[in-house]
């Protein structure tokens, strides 16, 4: 059985989670986002939601062992058995060493790390007008990719907000943290041999057919 170990890696706004709606439902892994994990934390006002959000609202990153404790808890569970689509981890060095860990333990590897790269200027213009499904958490953009009634999620007819963090200033600190701190997972990655480069500077169907073409039939 093919595994599908995937890591969707880039910038704030290059597009991980507008893709990640579209791997999945293609390759039927589970979609694990950090940042989705953690909203829904702070929302429900949970101990780890409290400590996650002052580093959320200015930008910065959660802890190393809060955020690899998460994705450690979601890896037991057995619906990653044939894969899974990490999307927003891991983000610092440490993260991926002990993605490898679990990983090892498993006798399982990363099969695919998905670099999604856009220009900077199109970053914030992305973000500072991205909308979110409160429901199911589908990105969309007021310009670039609108939904069909204003306000209303096309997937699930949830209602759609703005994410705290997409501001402008709290978008530009973000790329710098992205710049020093996850940026360097490429060359971490591509030492292991598994990179894929995406252009994500193209319309979003365009960049998931190179996505596909990077990472070959969903087979059985
Ligand atoms: P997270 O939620 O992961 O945010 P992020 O990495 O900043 O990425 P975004 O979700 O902003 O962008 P995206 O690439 O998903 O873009 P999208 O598809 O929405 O993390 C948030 C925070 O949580 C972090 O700052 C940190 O505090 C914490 N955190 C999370 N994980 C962590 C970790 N591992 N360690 C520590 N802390 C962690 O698209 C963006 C916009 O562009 C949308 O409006 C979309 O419609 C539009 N768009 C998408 N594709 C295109 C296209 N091809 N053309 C035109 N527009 C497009
Ligand atoms: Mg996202
Ligand atoms: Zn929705």
């Amino acid at each position: 059985m093919t595994q599908f170990n995937l890591i969707l890696l880039g910038p704030p706004g290059a597009g991980k989670g507008t893709q990640a709606g579209r791997i999945v439902a293609e390759y039927g892994i589970p979609h694990i986002s950090t940042g989705d994990i953690l909203r829904a934390a702070v929302k429900n006002q949970t101990q780890m939601g409290l400590e996650a959000k002052k580093f959320m609202d200015a930008g910065e990153l959660v802890p190393d062992s809060v955020v690899i404790g998460i994705v450690k808890d979601r890896l037991q569970e057995p619906d990653t058995a044939k894969g899974f689509l990490m999307d927003g981890f891991p983000r610092t060095i440490p993260q991926a060493e002990a993605l490898d860990e679990v990983l090892d333990a498993l006798d399982r590897g990363v099969t695919k790390t998905l670099v999604i790269l856009v220009d900077e200027e199109d970053l914030v213009r992305r973000l500072t007008g991205r909308r979110i499904c409160r429901s199911c958490q589908t990105p969309f953009h007021v310009m670039f990719n609108p939904p069909k009634n204003e306000g209303v999620c096309d997937v699930c007819g949830g209602e759609l907000y703005q994410r705290d963090d997409d501001t402008e200033a709290t978008v530009r600190n973000r790329l710098d943290v992205y710049r020093n701190q996850t940026e360097p997972l490429i060359d971490y990655y591509d030492r292991a041999g598994v990179v894929a480069r995406i252009d994500g500077a193209q319309a979003p169907d365009v960049v998931y057919e190179s996505i596909r073409a990077a990472l070959g039939p969903a087979g059985a």
